[in-house]
């Protein structure tokens, strides 16, 4: 539910929706993905500009230009978010194309769904890079630029792993509840520069992260959601009985990066339909 004022001199229903991010400036990491478009299309509908930073940059190019079209602002940069000299330029770029950057999302991540005798020091390497410390290296490269902006949100992306921890794919989970220390550690070191930080942890998404082959996050037979199966399993495991969507998800990161979420630092807001209950 958006707010909504009256428009000067409007007639009928024809209403102005009070932008919840006019004048903002976004960097938002895996934003190629689907998690992350749906986000940039919602920041950029909510007033913002938006960097959509991928190491998939075709997929981060189509996004922005998807955006531009539509008459928003959006520029695409490649950035793989393990990399602290790549993050720098990108914070540089974007402050110079927008005038600022003051809200800063990472949702770039990565998953190998295989068993704890099945994952290699290599695999926990990628998931903890791309997880864990990519977070913390991007908070690093943008918080200059937000404190002079004069403040910002910075908003990790958790997951059921931040709430509890299965058997499969150790790294997964030590790299999503270490956000949860992560998110309260930027959040106090921060706040003196009128920075918040806030941790969204969705449940069961339907996204290409859990179809699919992709070299960041494979899928087989036993994780696939295209196998009907998998699906179910997905779904049965969600109270409120259906996958969470991309949206949902955005919708959480819009109310956590808005002026409505002023007093919301170091928290973590869970979107799962109650599937971590
Ligand atoms: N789908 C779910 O059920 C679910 C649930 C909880 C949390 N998550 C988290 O959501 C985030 C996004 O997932 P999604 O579901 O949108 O998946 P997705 O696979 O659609 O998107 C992930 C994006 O991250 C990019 N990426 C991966 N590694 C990168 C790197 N090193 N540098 C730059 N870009 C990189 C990929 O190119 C891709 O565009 C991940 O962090 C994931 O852990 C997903």
């Amino acid at each position: 539910m958006g707010r909504w004022r009256s428009a000067e001199g409007r007639r009928g229903n024809d209403l102005e929706k009070l932008m919840r991010l006019k004048d903002r400036a976004a960097i938002i990491t895996g934003g190629a993905g689907s998690m992350g478009r749906a986000q940039a299309r919602l920041f950029s509908a909510e007033g913002a500009a938006v960097c959509v930073a991928d190491f998939n940059l075709p997929g981060a190019e189509e996004v922005a230009s998807g955006i531009n079209a539509g008459g928003g602002r959006a520029m695409a940069v490649e950035l793989d978010v393990r990399d602290l000299a790549r993050w720098e330029e990108v914070a540089a770029a974007a402050e110079r194309e927008f005038g600022k950057v003051d809200t800063l999302c990472n949702i770039a991540g990565a998953n190998f769904r295989v068993s704890f005798d099945d994952q290699s020091e290599e695999m926990w390497q990628v998931i903890i890079d791309s997880n864990l410390t990519a977070y913390f290296l991007g908070t690093k490269a943008v918080v200059p630029a937000m404190r002079r902006a004069g403040g910002g949100v910075i908003l990790n992306v958790g997951s059921l792993g931040s709430i509890r921890q299965g058997a499969m794919s150790p790294a997964y989970g030590v790299s999503k509840i270490g956000l949860l220390g992560l998110t309260r550690s930027t959040a106090s070191a921060y706040a003196k520069d009128n920075i918040r930080c806030v941790l969204i942890s969705p449940g069961h998404v339907d996204t290409n992260f859990l179809r699919g082959n992709s070299s960041h996050s494979p899928n087989d037979e036993s994780t696939d959601i295209d196998v009907p199966e998998n699906y179910r399993r997905r779904v049965e495991a969600t109270p409120l009985g259906r996958m969470c969507t991309p949206e949902d998800i955005a919708s959480a990161f819009l109310f956590a990066a808005s002026d409505e979420a002023s007093m919301i630092t170091g928290s973590m807001i869970t979107v799962d339909g109650g599937a971590a209950l």
